[in-house]
């Protein structure tokens, strides 16, 4: 039976550009997820878009002297021409800066102000007296409270991965003027999420198969006891607040609203395919499965608010309750050469600096086969180029070019039709049956990184084959037994290429033209007589200038 998949990754702001580490974290784990599901017959649904609100946004335009608008065209642009490049299986990348995202978002906060989650306090905020203006979020840094860091933000600090509150900062500075802030009375909108502790306790006690980083780190955070939190900012860019208690100069809190990106791009979705109800088969559905892609520092976020923001609405809008996340494969952090990969401080290589070094299939599998699930994972453009040489060209690439070329030579151009097969045959194929078996599992608990493996593996042992059968030297000694041996090699290959379509979505796509298409998790059946070229190599060798690096 088909399930119903929401693959839900994280929205990046666009504020600036996107490093590789942000793309090994969830971009592109998400598509080769999202590419898995598909491939075994689940209906996907794999949303994002750019997350446009928020001070990542304001300080950068207030620093360049240009619109917040400026900055979310010129990055959004920029996210949209990479994601074709690297190709992502997006069914919709959004915004948050649509009326539909608006509409959404207001429609839960009343929901939740009705249910009594929501209401109004008054505190005391940072405000930069030289600007005459409060300093939310990232318009303000300073030493951090809990591990000393002296450039921690407002919002979070980068060392130690804390969520912090401008006034948590030792020695706050204006990012604006650099004045010492003050504080000042303000009113805002509370999220009330201590309401939510105990069922969100019941509900991260009754999650299955959860990385074991990320079901502690949620834990941990809800035994220290989950604060209420401003939900609005004295802020001119965001989403308008649906009531107007406040007074003008406030809007929506970035990060109540990103979150709702997940729902409010489901029914754009829906609406742009003709069937305007159709997100509710996610939604609104008991056999459904909703799997997020983020990186480590937004767990709280995911793991703990947003379920908050569902179970506030309760069932007060059309169509009921709405469906909790029920995997959250949040990876950990890529660092290079010991930094963790920051586009906002300039460490590590942006997604453009990946893609001009290496081909997308490339880059793809070599993040793939660092990703940080478990622990936090080093990478280096040495580190890259060898993967590429020595794994993808060496063991794969050059597997299928050695099979295809014998066949084109050997076989009269054709796929040929083959004696009866061998012990060593049957092993053969047993063997990439068993991987096959093996990775499915690994990719249905997103263990994208050992389901690399295991293909590769099954890709080892074909060129284990060859070695031990030398269809180069049957090809004069037993002609017939030479194209039973590249049959079964073939075949093999079959079972690979389905195992690694998920990542090499550019070379798979070449493979399927030779060889035709793939159906369902298993070894496509060869079709005997299939012309073969003369293949051309699937990926080039990468020759690195280091110094370049
Ligand atoms: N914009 C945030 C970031 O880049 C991520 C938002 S994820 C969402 O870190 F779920 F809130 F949208
Ligand atoms: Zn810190």
């Amino acid at each position: 039976m088909s399930t119903p998949v929401l693959v839900a990754v994280a929205w990046p702001y666009a504020s600036g550009p996107r490093h590789l580490g942000h793309l090994a974290g969830a971009y592109l784990p998400a598509d080769i997820f999202a590419r898995h599901q598909r491939a075994i017959g689940n209906e996907v649904l794999m949303v994002s878009g750019s997350d446009v609100h928020g001070t990542p946004i304001t300080v950068r335009a207030e620093a360049e002297g240009v619109s917040p608008t400026d900055i979310v065209d010129r990055y959004h642009g920029e996210f949209c021409r990479q994601w074709d490049e690297l190709g992502m299986s997006w069914d919709l990348y959004t915004t948050t800066g649509t009326k539909n995202h608006a509409t959404t978002t207001q429609e839960m906060f009343l929901a939740q102000l009705a249910n009594g989650y929501i209401d109004r306090r008054v505190s005391e905020q940072l405000f930069d007296p030289e600007k005459e203006r409060f300093l939310p979020d990232r318009f303000v840094e300073g030493t951090c409270p809990y591990c000393d860091y002296p450039d921690a933000r407002g919002d979070q600090c980068d060392n130690c991965g804390r969520t912090l509150d401008p006034t948590d900062l030792v020695n706050p500075r204006s990012k604006l003027s650099g004045a010492t802030p003050v504080l000042r009375e303000t009113e805002h909108f509370y999220y009330r999420y201590s309401d939510f502790e105990d069922r969100l306790r019941v509900y991260l006690e009754s999650r299955q198969g959860w990385r074991p980083h990320v079901l502690n780190f949620a834990k941990g955070w809800l035994d220290e006891g989950l604060l209420d939190r401003a939900i609005s900012r004295d802020i001119e860019w965001g989403i308008e607040l649906p009531v107007d208690d406040l007074g003008p100069g406030k809007r929506i809190y970035v990060w109540y609203d990103a979150v709702i990106g997940y729902l409010s791009a489901s029914k754009e979705w829906a609406t742009s395919s003709g069937d305007p109800e159709r997100w509710k088969h996610w939604w609104h559905n008991g056999d459904a499965r909703h799997v997020y892609f983020i990186g480590k520092d937004n767990i709280p976020f995911h793991a703990l608010f947003w379920p908050a923001q569902l179970l506030g609405v309760g069932d007060r809008l059309e169509g009921g309750e709405l469906r909790l996340p029920d995997d959250i494969p949040a990876n950990q952090y890529v660092t290079f050469k010991g930094g963790k990969a920051s586009a906002s401080r300039g460490i590590g290589l942006t997604i453009d600096e990946g893609l001009a070094l290496f081909e997308p299939d490339a880059l793809r599998y070599a993040l793939a086969a660092a990703f940080p699930e478990q622990a936090d994972t080093e990478i280096s453009v040495e580190q890259i180029g060898a993967r590429i040489n020595e794994e993808l060209v060496a063991n794969w690439g050059n597997l299928v070019n050695r099979v295809l070329s014998m066949v084109h030579k050997n076989c009269d151009g054709a796929i040929p039709e083959p004696q009866s097969f061998q012990l060593e045959d049957e092993e053969l194929l047993a063997g990439i049956d068993r991987h096959l078996e093996r990775s499915a599992e690994q990719f249905d608990a997103a263990e994208l990184r050992a389901a690399l493996r295991t293909a590769m593996e099954a890709a080892q042992s074909v060129n284990q084959y060859l070695t031990a059968t030398e269809p180069w030297k049957l090809a004069k000694s037993d002609p017939e037994r030479g194209r039973t041996v590249l049959f079964a090699a073939l075949s093999a290959i079959n079972g690979c290429r389905v195992m690694l379509a998920p990542y090499l979505p550019f070379s798979s796509a070449v493979l399927d033209e030779v060889l035709g298409p793939v159906d369902g998790w298993r070894r496509a059946p060869l079709e005997v007589g299939r012309p073969i070229k003369k293949p051309t190599p699937l990926f080039k060798k990468v020759e690195l200038d280091v110094e370049d690096a």
